[in-house]
């Protein structure tokens, strides 16, 4: 490693510059930034499997436009991501590879099952919700292409989580059944969203090294209490209960006070163990390998074209 180009990447960091692909940077900050952007990526694209679910049976053709061009815009976030890491040299190829044998992760939340309609409201609210207060924290990361694909990313995933919200309106200010369905998908869903964040910062091998290098911006727990403070007031205004007993308003800090996460849980999903783990793994595993003969053939139709040009 040479002193020169390390102190001249410290002090780019340190003056807020953004790192470019061609720019120098250590073997570590790339490895890092490989990771987290491609289980970013994946997380995108396992996304679209529990909200794909319910294309079929939305409850009106208005929510079922809605909801498929929302699953559109996921695979557009992943696409998008897979880029932004390649520019780190890695291909899009080994990311998969990674992903599809289980070597990469994926984020938790996308391991819980969607059992009624009221559970695309909900990830619509509070999935993208904790995914906008991540990503618009992200929006500032050192890593040049990471930085601007957020910007983008949380555009889109602004207006999901408004269309989530709207869904949740509708059934919350329905019928007794409809708004008993809205409560008992904010019952299974608030924990997992908290669990977004990541483990607490104690116990975040990762953070520092990603705070000093300014990839990451804010802690787990920072932007975690973010998303506490920003949703309790909507789940008052639905007229629903975020189910934790200790949840209370505290008049000396201005947050949120909040129950414990049972952090067994959390690191039972994301080690491969959550509900519906080896299903999703297997969805995408299955959509790769029949979607070979459509590489396969761009492939050939890409190479033809090339021949006739040269000749
Ligand atoms: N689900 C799955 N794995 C997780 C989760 C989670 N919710 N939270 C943390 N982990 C993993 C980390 O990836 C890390 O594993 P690794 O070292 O094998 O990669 C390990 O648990 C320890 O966590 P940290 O040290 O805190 O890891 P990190 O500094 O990477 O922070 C975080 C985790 C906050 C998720 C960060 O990677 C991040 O901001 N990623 C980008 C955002 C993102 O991926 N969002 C996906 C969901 S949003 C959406 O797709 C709609």
């Amino acid at each position: 490693e040479d002193p020169a180009k390390r102190t001249a990447f410290d002090e780019k960091v340190a003056a807020e510059g953004k790192i470019e692909p061609r720019d120098w940077m250590p073997e570590k900050y790339r490895k890092t930034l490989v990771r987290q952007i491609s289980q970013h990526a994946h997380s995108e694209y396992v996304g679209m499997l529990p909200e794909g679910n319910w294309v079929t049976r939305a409850p009106s053709l208005r929510r079922k436009a809605i909801l498929l061009s929302k699953i559109q815009d996921e695979a557009g976030h992943s696409l998008y991501l897979y880029s932004a890491a390649e520019t780190l040299g890695v291909s899009r190829d080994a990311m998969l590879e990674a992903l599809h044998d289980g070597r990469a992760k994926y984020s938790s939340i996308f391991n819980y099952p969607t059992l009624t309609w009221a559970d695309v409201a909900a990830i619509g609210w509070l999935v993208d919700g904790a995914a906008i207060v991540n990503q618009v924290s992200l929006q500032r990361c050192s890593y040049g292409p990471y930085s601007r694909a957020m910007v983008r990313i949380c555009k889109e995933e602004s207006f999901h989580q408004r269309q989530g919200y709207e869904a949740m309106m509708a059934l919350a200010q329905g019928t007794p059944e409809q708004k008993k369905m809205a409560q008992e998908a904010l019952n299974r869903w608030w924990w997992p969203s908290l669990m977004m964040f990541g483990p607490s910062d104690k116990d975040s091998p990762n953070s520092e090294q990603s705070m000093a290098w300014r990839i990451k911006r804010d802690s787990n727990d920072d932007l975690r209490q973010r998303f506490v403070d920003m949703t309790i007031p909507q789940a008052d205004y639905l007229g629903l209960t975020v189910p934790d007993p200790e949840l209370k308003l505290n008049a000396e800090t201005g947050h949120y006070d909040f129950g414990e996460i049972d952090w067994d849980e959390f690191w039972q999903v994301v080690n491969g163990n959550g509900i519906c783990n080896r299903e999703r793994l297997q969805n995408r595993r299955d959509a790769w390998d029949k979607g070979a003969w459509v590489r396969e053939a761009a492939m050939a139709h890409a190479d033809k074209k090339a021949a006739r040009k040269l000749a």
